[in-house]
């Protein structure tokens, strides 16, 4: 979908679908919708007159108009109370109003916010629903040789805006164009089953990223990472038929020299829980184990569209965890790239592993910061849900960013302590540590499992093992893959370049 912004009267607008936004206390028509309803015989004034049209968070009335309109449709779009207005209800609502629209074949549409909702200019009013326009309308339709034509889709967006706000509006709808996209970019890499996204593709996508400005990406290859001994990651590795990569992208729009922030992503290809074998039922979804790993790489492809002024690197170890004849087993010891040892208790808790060398190989970039992302442990979605991701760490002030992120892209997530009294779970008899302290308080444990690796840098964790994958639709976030963790790390890395 085309999104552009144009100045202009709305009641003369060419499009088959006019929206437009109200707030529950938009008793009075603004200027702009007195002129709509003039032209639509006082529909509009009708529907609200009779309670039809109550302007709750994300109502839509969609109605026909004659034919001597030049629009087809007006969809009246709620925004609930005004004085409860947020950046996330205008995605929300506008996300549901495109839907409907969608769904109900339009092609073109056109959205006006009226003078009443001008006054706090420039608050990202179009950031916000160009964000809920393009990722309320994703689906992923590769796959899809059947029927191909009844797929619906809205090819253009405009917004029709006063002249004193069109740069405004204009350069809004540029960025929400571009994370929204990275958002989508990650959400076909995660919805991409593991036989057509294996470590090897992965790292392909990544190098595809490179050809932005002060972007570049280097890959090791299974060789690399044994003379470099990354013996966790090749542990986990090992009982697989495909081959491993370690995906390193450098960003570099940041002064020279200034340290750069480290994003660690979690690149399971596929999770099959190796020797220690998962169930059956939804192993399936274990095709998402890399979510963590495409949220670095969207998240990196925004902030080079965005050519933010700063340095970040992006790792990703990638790997498929399978059960074959040479794969690591229950009670091996992996002699980790740190020099730590680990003995393997469950191969399903393979996670910690690869990003255990991931994030002691991260500290050779002499990083300000590490945050890593990772859909770790099925005990976060037991404690949060689907909805939050779990945020550790070992930073308060970093930590505190990560939360202010969280709230202004409404991404949530909640804290769960690092406490010392946790190492005791992790304590191996024979070796450094052991993989997994059991199921009581299993994020924990598993967080506690990479601070030892991480070491005493800024580090925060990340666990989406909820989130990352919807098992319902929930506003802008369709059924599936849900690309969380890119615009968080976008709003994070744009404050810290102080932008
Ligand atoms: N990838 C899984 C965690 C997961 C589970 C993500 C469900 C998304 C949904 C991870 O590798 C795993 O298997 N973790 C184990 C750890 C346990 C063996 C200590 C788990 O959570 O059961
Ligand atoms: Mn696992
Ligand atoms: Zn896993």
């Amino acid at each position: 979908m085309n999104i552009d912004v144009k100045k202009g009267l709305i009641a003369e607008m060419k499009t088959q679908a006019l929206i437009l936004p109200f707030c529950e206390e938009d008793k009075k028509l603004s200027a702009e919708a007195l002129a709509v309803d003039r032209k639509t015989a006082g529909m509009i004034s009708r529907l609200i007159k009779n309670g039809d049209f109550e302007a709750k968070l994300s109502q839509v009335s969609v109605f026909q108009v004659s034919a001597d309109c030049p629009f087809e449709k007006v969809a009246l779009l709620g925004l609930g109370k005004r004085k409860e207005l947020t950046l996330d209800k205008v995605r929300r609502a506008v996300s549901k109003g495109m839907q409907t629209l969608r769904d109900g074949k339009v092609r073109h549409a056109a959205l006006a916010f009226g003078s009443e909702f001008m006054s706090g200019e420039g608050a990202g009013l179009y950031f916000a629903a160009a964000e809920g326009a393009i990722l309320g309308l994703y689906q992923f339709t590769p796959y899809k040789t059947l029927a191909r034509n009844e797929i619906k889709s809205i090819d253009t967006l405009r917004f029709i805006v006063p002249a004193a706000s069109l740069a405004g509006a204009k350069a809004e709808v540029r960025k929400a164009g571009i994370i929204s996209r990275a958002v989508c970019f990650t959400r076909d890499l995660v919805s991409t089953p593991g036989n057509d996204m294996t470590p090897s593709i992965l790292a392909d996508h990544a190098k595809k990223l490179a050809g932005r400005k002060n972007l570049s990406c280097t890959i090791l290859d299974r060789k690399k990472m044994k003379s470099l001994g990354m013996n966790a990651l090749l542990g986990v590795a090992s009982g697989s038929c495909q081959e491993p990569r370690f995906i390193i992208l450098e960003y570099r729009g940041g002064k020279r020299g200034s340290a750069p922030i480290v994003l660690v992503g979690k690149g399971l290809t596929f999770d099959s829980g190796g020797i220690s074998l998962k169930p059956a039922e939804k192993m399936d979804e274990m095709k998402t184990d890399m979510a963590g790993g495409a949220a670095v790489l969207g998240a990196i492809m925004a902030a080079a569209d965005l050519q933010l002024p700063i340095n970040v690197v992006g790792l990703v170890p990638a790997t498929e965890n399978m059960p074959g004849g040479c794969a690591y087993k229950p009670g091996d010891i992996l002699t980790s790239y740190s020099g730590l040892t680990i003995e393997v208790l469950n191969t399903d808790a393979e996670g910690r592993l690869i990003l255990a060398d991931a994030l002691a190989f991260a500290k050779t970039f002499k990083p300000v910061a590490v945050i890593d992302i990772a859909t770790l442990t099925g005990a976060c979605v037991i404690a949060l849900g689907e909805d939050v991701a779990a945020v550790l760490g070992n930073d308060e002030a970093l930590k505190n960013q990560i939360k202010a992120a969280s709230e202004m892209t409404g991404e949530k997530v909640w804290e769960l302590p690092l406490w010392e009294l946790y190492d005791e779970q992790i304590k191996s008899e024979i070796a450094d540590y052991k993989n997994t302290g059991g199921r009581p308080a299993g994020t924990i444990t598993a967080a506690t499992f990479l601070s030892k690796f991480a070491g005493d840098g800024p580090w925060v964790h990340l666990d989406i093992a909820g989130p990352a994958w919807k098992t319902k639709a929930n506003d802008y976030i369709p059924k599936g893959a849900s690309g969380i963790g890119v615009r968080l790390f976008v709003e994070f890395l744009e404050k810290r370049a102080g932008k």
